[in-house]
Formats: C-alpha cells, sequence, structure tokens
C-alpha cells in the first residue's frame, strides 16, 4: 500500500509579530487546498491560529495533557471547516509547557515522541510560540523544517543570528532552518538594503511578504486570506511562497 510520511514544519522565530501565524494559517490552508491532509497544532497559550480557524480546546488542560502523554494526539484534534485541514487548538496550560518538560526524562525529544504515533497526515505545521526555551528545543528536535518569517530591520536579523549561533552551539542541525522575509515594506530603503544583504544566503527564499491590510484583515474576517482575497496581490505571495516552499521541505 503505498504510504506517505508526515512532514513536520514548524513556523518559528525568537521573536514575537513577525508573521509566523499569518503564514502558519495561510501555508497550511494552500497545503490543505493542495489535496495534502493537513493539521495545524497551535502550540502558543495566545491561541491566535485557534481563533483564525475558530476552534477552542474541549478538555481542560489540554496542552498540557498531550505533553504528559495522558491524552492522545488523535483525540484533540479538530476538523476545521475546510477539506483537509485540521487543528489541536491552543489553551493556557500552554504556557506551561516549559516547566512540565524540565521535570520529564528525554525531556529535548518529549514532542517528537508525542508526535511519533500520529498517523494519518501528510503534513504537521507548527504554530509557535516566541522564544528560545527547553520548548523550543523540542520543536527543533520534531520539526523536520523550521520556517522562520523575518521582517527585514536590524533587531528582526538580530535573532536570526542568534538562532543561527544557538544551533550551531547545540549541535542542532541548521540545514532544518529556512527563512522568508515578512511584512517587507516597499517604502523603507533599510528593507531593501537588509534584503538584498540576506539574499546572499541560501536559508532566505526569494519570495517575501509585503505588509499589506489585506493580512492583517484576517483578524477582522476570522479566517484564511484566501477566503475573502483570493485575488489579491497578498494572496498571490503566500501561493509564491507556499510554491517555492513545498519543493523544498516535501
Ligand atoms: N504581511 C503582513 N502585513 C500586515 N500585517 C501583518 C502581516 N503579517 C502579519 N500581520 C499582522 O501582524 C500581527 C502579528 O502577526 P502574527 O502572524 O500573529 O505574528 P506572530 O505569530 O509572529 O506573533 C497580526 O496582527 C497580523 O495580522
Ligand atoms: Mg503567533
Amino acid at each position: 500500500m503505498y504510504f506517505r510520511c508526515m512532514t513536520i514544519i514548524a513556523l518559528y522565530n525568537l521573536k514575537g509579530g513577525v508573521g509566523k501565524t499569518a503564514a502558519a494559517i495561510n501555508l497550511a490552508y494552500l497545503a490543505a487546498a493542495d489535496g495534502y491532509k493537513t493539521l495545524i497544532w497551535d502550540l502558543d497559550p495566545q491561541g491566535s491560529s485557534s481563533f483564525y480557524l475558530n476552534v477552542k480546546s474541549v478538555n481542560k488542560n489540554e496542552t498540557k495533557k498531550l505533553f504528559a502523554e495522558e491524552l492522545h494526539l488523535q483525540d484533540a484534534i479538530q476538523h476545521s471547516v475546510f477539506e483537509n485541514l485540521w487543528i489541536i487548538p491552543a489553551d493556557i496550560s500552554a504556557r506551561n509547557i516549559d516547566t512540565f518538560l524540565s521535570d520529564v526524562k528525554h525531556s529535548k525529544k518529549k514532542l517528537k515522541s508525542v508526535i511519533s504515533n500520529l498517523k494519518g497526515y501528510d503534513i504537521l505545521i507548527l504554530d509557535c510560540p516566541p522564544g528560545i526555551s527547553l520548548l523550543h528545543e523540542n520543536i527543533f528536535n520534531a520539526a523536520d523544517w523550521i520556517l522562520m518569517p523575518n521582517i527585514p530591520t536590524t533587531l528582526s536579523i538580530n535573532s536570526f543570528e542568534t538562532v543561527a549561533s544557538y544551533f550551531k552551539n547545540n549541535d542542532l542541525d541548521k540545514g532544518k532552518l529556512k527563512c522568508f522575509f515578512s511584512m517587507v515594506d516597499h517604502r523603507k530603503n533599510l528593507h531593501h538594503e537588509v534584503i538584498q544583504q540576506f539574499y546572499k544566503d541560501k536559508l532566505f527564499f526569494k519570495n517575501y511578504i509585503p505588509y499589506l491590510s489585506d493580512v492583517e484583515k484576517m483578524g477582522i474576517y476570522q479566517q484564511p486570506l484566501f477566503e475573502y482575497a483570493n485575488s489579491s496581490y497578498a494572496a498571490q505571495c503566500y501561493r509564491d511562497l507556499w510554491n517555492e516552499a513545498k519543493k523544498i521541505c516535501l
């Protein structure tokens, strides 16, 4: 029987507010539309992915129970209203995962072991909280690919460099790390200069996501971008990014 292995893609950055969740939702939507059985795991207690897909957890302390293996992943998965797209929503217990992990055995590989029981999905997208903690080390170990949106500004690039050296110093596979520029403002010279400088680095995708109010409106419509602005420039940018990403990641 034909069996396709699940690809795990984390949308991650040390920094918050860089477009991780917007990308997680829109890329997951495109993956699902391409026919891949796609699951998003919202690991951020802010629960923005869960909000965009209008889904709430049904079990008390669900995220913590999943990490403690008191609850099977399969029992936390909910179908979104879109074909081929499922989600494990976040809940507030996600904020305590680091404390929990610091007390368990094999604490850097716990997420990998929890996910290893999952069957029947082609792509798992992890929508990560910002930071660089034990939870993130779990994410780095579990994911096949770590996609980092970067705003082309000095501070954002500093945080990219912190992550790159963290990978190097902790013997993590830097080959998993892929970046794309996010919230690019065409009017700003600094953005152009930073982009040109970093395109020499093969870690960066050619396609990027500009700063566009159509993306921001996801919060108003509480939907993936394509549901209310399918023919917009913003939608095209995510499609181009997805087409580039899938050639590398799938
Ligand atoms: N390309 C973009 N253009 C304009 N606003 C954006 C863009 N991407 C994200 N946003 C907005 O910026 C805020 C942070 O984005 P989000 O995806 O939640 O970031 P993160 O998950 O990294 O914290 C949200 O209000 C979102 O609507
Ligand atoms: Mg987010």
